[in-house]
């Protein structure tokens, strides 16, 4: 009698210290998962490594060859805002992060909520006010760059 409850005690001793472990490997798991999210540096999230280039001859960005049309790519909204310039911004709106930043009539505008922003990415209402972020272009041919 005396040994089962010994061993019993055993091996609830045993079961705190696999409960403890099992907890430390769970977190090595949580943490790594936080260092392989996505980073604002990522070019495909838009961040400050961005850098690419449209081809305004593909059919897919064509539609930049003519004043206030706009394309996305990478969830950046490029708009051809006269003959000669652009205006390129993050697709993610500042005011709850929405991705539905689209251009028309000559400004940034969020269909979620109604925020909206000008071609430098200033806020032109209050759910604008924190303004987007925008990155530069360069025409050089056919081919448009977009880069921060
Ligand atoms: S998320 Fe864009 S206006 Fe609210």
């Amino acid at each position: 009698m005396e040994e089962k409850l010994s061993r019993n005690a055993f091996l609830k001793s045993l079961g705190f210290k696999g409960a403890s472990l099992i907890a430390v490997y769970c977190a090595i798991p949580v943490l790594s998962s936080c260092i392989n999210e996505p980073s604002p540096n990522d070019p495909g999230a838009g961040g400050s490594g961005t850098d690419f280039t449209l081809d305004l001859n593909d059919a897919a960005y064509s539609k930049l060859n003519t004043v206030g049309k706009y394309v996305v790519a990478n969830r950046i909204v490029v708009a051809r805002i006269s003959s000669t310039t652009f205006a390129a911004v993050t697709q993610v709106c500042s005011h709850e992060g929405r991705v539905k930043v689209i251009y028309q009539n000559a400004e940034f505008y969020c269909t979620e909520h109604g925020a909206k922003f000008d071609v430098n990415g200033r806020g032109l209402n209050s759910n604008g006010k924190n303004g987007l972020t925008v990155y530069m272009t360069a025409l050089n041919g056919n081919l448009l760059r977009v880069f921060s």
